[in-house]
């Protein structure tokens, strides 16, 4: 990238305050604008900076586009908000990308279509570390069918449910959901650690999540690779696989 990227940046709740203070502080980037749903009663702008956040609730995204333009928009609001911004997307040729993780299949079959007119991508799980072990893991399992795999992951005392992430390192390793064990204690964020069993060795891939600010990192690698991409619809993987193919086959 020769100039900044101009973002725009939806939602702004607990993932989306922390990925603004990444998106902010990073040079590569000119963070516009942030969008939610509902007008702040008072002009409201992020925190040490002049950013302001907007409600598209009176200025929709048509409006929005048009007054503030942007090269891409970064999603972290609800699956509902992809239909208010897409065709405005399509038309305009910007960059997306999307973290929402509950998309349904009609969601996800609509992101899709926007890929013939513009560069997205759909994470449902964005931080570059997760996605790294999920790469890494799969190497591995390649290598080394033959190792025992279990998937350990530990997450806050209240979290009721398997973790997804868990769940989709297991269905990526082609193991039952039988080789997870879920921990639950204290006030961890997330651990997540692959165990590879071989006969004389013990290979553990292990991540730790410490601050939202992951998602924010996440959503930087993924703009700048975006960024280099042709039009088409792209997952963390491809991202990453691509720059593995550039930087390590071609021995950069
Ligand atoms: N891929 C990942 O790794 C990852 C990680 C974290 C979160 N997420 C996803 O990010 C999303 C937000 O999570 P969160 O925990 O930050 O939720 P949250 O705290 O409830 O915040 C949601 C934000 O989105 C705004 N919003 C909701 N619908 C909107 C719409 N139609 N148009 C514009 N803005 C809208 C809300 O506006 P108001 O402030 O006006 O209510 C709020 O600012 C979820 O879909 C979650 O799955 C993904």
């Amino acid at each position: 990238m020769t100039h900044k990227l101009r973002v725009g940046l939806v939602g702004y709740g607990k993932a989306g305050s922390a990925v603004a203070n990444v998106l902010s502080n990073d040079p590569r980037f000119d963070l516009r604008w942030i969008a939610r749903r509902s007008t702040p009663s008072e002009s409201q702008t992020h925190p040490a900076t002049s950013i302001p956040i907007i409600g598209v609730d009176q200025h929709p995204f048509a409006d929005l586009l048009e007054q503030h333009p942007v090269d891409a928009l970064v999603d972290f609001s609800s699956p509902a908000s992809i239909r208010d911004y897409g065709s405005e997307v399509g038309r305009r040729g910007i960059m997306l990308v999307s973290a929402i993780s509950a998309y349904s299949e009609d969601d996800l079959a609509y992101a899709r279509a926007l890929g013939a007119h513009t560069r997205v991508l759909c994470s449902p799980n964005i931080t570059l570390g997760i996605n790294f072990l999920i790469v890494a893991a799969k190497l591995l399992r390649k290598i080394a069918p033959f190792a025992d795999v279990e998937i350990v992951e530990q997450h806050f005392k209240e979290k009721p449910e398997v973790s997804g992430t868990a769940r989709k390192i297991a269905e990526t390793l082609e193991v039952g959901g039988e080789n997870i064990t879920s921990l639950r204690l204290g006030g961890i964020v997330g651990h997540h650690e692959v165990i590879f069993g071989f006969p004389h060795q013990t290979v553990r891939l292990t991540h730790d999540s410490i601050r939202r600010e992951a998602f924010g990192t996440g959503a930087a690698f993924a703009l700048t690779q975006l960024a280099d991409c042709e039009n088409g619809f792209y997952t963390f993987d491809d991202l990453l696989l691509r720059l593995m193919r550039v930087e390590v086959l071609n021995g950069n």
